[in-house]
């Protein structure tokens, strides 16, 4: 598990989108995961930037989002498929059929998401993951005490996370108290995953997930078992972390990625 430490939310957004960057131009039909939050707002905007400016080409690329809300459709301005569309999708020349968002009006949700994960099956499988933290350490939707194995399926919020996201609602009140979700299993079986994170209100999830033991408690300390996860945080979200780690400088001197 690599970790880069920015200088700032703008630095972790700049150095996210040149590692996807990257990927797609190594490999134009790649499978995406994506994620939505408030997080990944400014690297979409630079992936955006990056197809406007120089010609980073979307047109083959396949993409999987992490989850959605149960109960909300995907006009709904709070859904994470309207999430996707504005942020990213409406300005790159991706196919939006090759978009993929979980219905969170499915008639039948457990069927919904046993075909979702049928889907990432015959695509290949994500070859690189991108992930937000939650407040509590959760990944996705998967809350603590979410089972390393669980697979994409219907789950109950917890009050922290339905609070953490009533800033998107007019009132808490209008947060659904269940999602569609990819399981820890899921997602761990992403080729590459890239965790995000900016924020003092994140570094207690990241300390324990980047330097505490693993345990489905926090679900993003799982990721330590995963053999290619970089975490790209920013410096407010590494406040209480005790180790050193590199800069996006050191990593770029050394040929990995990226900040120019
Ligand atoms: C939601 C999403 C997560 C995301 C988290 C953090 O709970 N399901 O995928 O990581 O929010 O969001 P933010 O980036 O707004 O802090």
């Amino acid at each position: 598990m690599k970790v880069i430490v920015c200088n700032n939310s703008e630095e972790m957004s700049k150095v996210a989108a040149q590692i996807f960057a990257d990927r797609i131009r190594k490999k134009p039909n790649i499978v995406l995961g994506l994620a939505t939050g408030g997080t990944p707002v400014k690297m979409y905007k630079e992936l955006i930037r990056m197809h406007k400016e120089e010609g980073l080409d979307f047109s083959k690329v396949v993409s999987f989002n992490l989850d959605e809300y149960l109960g909300i459709s995907g006009n709904h301005h709070q859904s994470y498929r309207y999430f996707m569309d504005t942020n990213l999708f409406n300005h790159i020349n991706i196919n939006k059929s090759n978009t993929h968002v979980l219905n969170g009006k499915a008639k039948d949700a457990a069927a919904e998401c046993k075909t979702y994960e049928d889907a990432i099956k015959k695509a290949g499988g994500i070859d690189i993951q991108l992930l937000g933290i939650g407040g509590n350490g959760h990944i996705a939707f998967n809350e603590p005490g979410s089972p390393k194995d669980s697979r994409t399926r219907i789950v109950d919020l917890t009050k922290k996370t339905i609070e953490d996201n009533a800033r998107f609602f007019v009132d808490v009140n209008e947060v659904p108290k269940q999602a569609l979700s990819m399981g820890n299993g899921t997602i761990m079986e992403a080729k590459e995953i890239v965790l995000i994170a900016d924020k003092t209100s994140k570094a207690d999830a990241l300390s324990k997930s980047i330097e505490g033991p693993v345990t489905e408690q926090v679900p993003a300390s799982l990721l330590q078992a995963h053999k290619n996860t970089t975490f790209v945080i920013d410096t407010d979200a590494a406040v209480k972390l005790k180790k050193k780690y590199e800069s996006p400088k050191a990593t770029a001197s050394k040929g990995g990625c990226c900040c120019k």
